[in-house]
């Protein structure tokens, strides 16, 4: 197995060329404050781990690099989207994200609302307009991006977070919280990287099967870093999930520890990435990178 050590190298790579590609894809609208805001949320730091579990599964298997970039940014797109509006003072009411005043205390929230919408568009645009991948292959990323965002993934997924403790009543309905609100995206990120290199049948719901536990185990410790973690190191704030009734391992009753479920989901990501015959040895690394995170 690589170590955690080369794979913050390779991430680290990565995100150099990444973030070129992500800031060359600001607008030029006729709304010069739009315009900035996205360009702000574009700007700012992330750990794309998403994009790059999307480029490993790809390059492993000979994807062409412009096709893999284009898939990494749509995904990029829709998260930062995502954590736009999840920071509104109608969600999670928070100020602060990757180490910066959250989009809507920069410029305010109706911008933040529309720089989210914008950044959707602009991530379907990206994929549907990929010269490199013929349009069946479009079609498939644009459908897989699609149903993680919308009604089934995301947007579920933080309607059921907001209803909070009223709505969940043990680990089971936490998992099923993350698994829409967090998971589907990895899901999609893992799907998308075999698209990317013209993989199809058992081999892409097996990496959709990974990529949806990896996802899982990501929110769980996401969860857990704001009961423990260090705000300077997260760049967001921590502490607020329990304040604000929100359903997570450490709030709810249930005869498992969050300790055990955190390990259940951790053991049942590296069986999944057991069962992929062809893969990138650094899966197991990114999955316990995810495990053992501190930001
Ligand atoms: C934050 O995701 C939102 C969750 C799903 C917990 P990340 O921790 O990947 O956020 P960035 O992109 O690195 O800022
Ligand atoms: C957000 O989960 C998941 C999204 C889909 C945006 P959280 O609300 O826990 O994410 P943070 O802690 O604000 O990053
Ligand atoms: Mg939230
Ligand atoms: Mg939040
Ligand atoms: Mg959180």
């Amino acid at each position: 197995m690589q170590t955690e050590a080369s794979l913050q190298d390779q991430l680290h790579d990565f995100c150099g060329v990444f973030n070129d590609h992500l800031r060359a894809l600001a607008p030029h609208g006729p709304s010069q404050r739009l315009n900035d805001a996205i360009a702000y949320a574009l700007e700012g730091g992330g750990k794309r781990l998403r994009p790059f579990l999307t480029m490993v599964i790809a390059r492993h298997h000979g994807a062409h690099e412009s096709t893999m970039m284009a898939a990494g940014l749509a995904l990029e797109l829709i998260h930062t989207y995502s954590l736009i509006h999840d920071d509104l003072p109608a969600m999670d009411d928070d100020d602060l994200r990757r180490g910066r005043p959250t989009l809507h205390r920069q410029f305010d929230e109706a911008t933040a609302i529309l720089a989210g919408d914008a950044m959707q568009s602009m991530a379907f645009s990206v994929l549907a307009n990929e010269p490199t991948a013929d349009p069946s292959m479009r079609m498939k990323m644009v459908a897989e991006l699609s149903r993680a965002s919308g009604p089934e993934g995301i947007c579920a997924g933080q309607d059921l977070d907001l209803a909070g403790l009223s709505n969940a009543r043990n680990h089971q309905d936490v998992l099923a919280i993350a698994k829409h609100k967090t998971a589907a995206m990895f899901r999609a990120s893992c799907i998308l990287g075999g698209l990317a290199a013209g993989l199809a049948g058992p081999i892409l719901d097996q990496y959709g099967a990974f990529g949806e536990s990896l996802g899982i185990l990501f929110q769980l410790r996401d969860d857990m870093l704001d009961e423990t973690g260090d705000e300077e190191k997260m760049g967001k704030k921590a502490g607020k999930d329990r304040d604000a009734g929100k359903a997570t391992i450490w709030s709810v009753d249930d005869s498992l520890s969050s300790r055990d479920v955190l390990d259940l989901a951790h053991r049942e990501t590296l069986a999944l990435i057991g069962q992929i015959d062809n893969k990138p040895p650094l899966l197991q690394t990114v999955c316990e990178f995810v495990m053992a995170r501190s930001h």
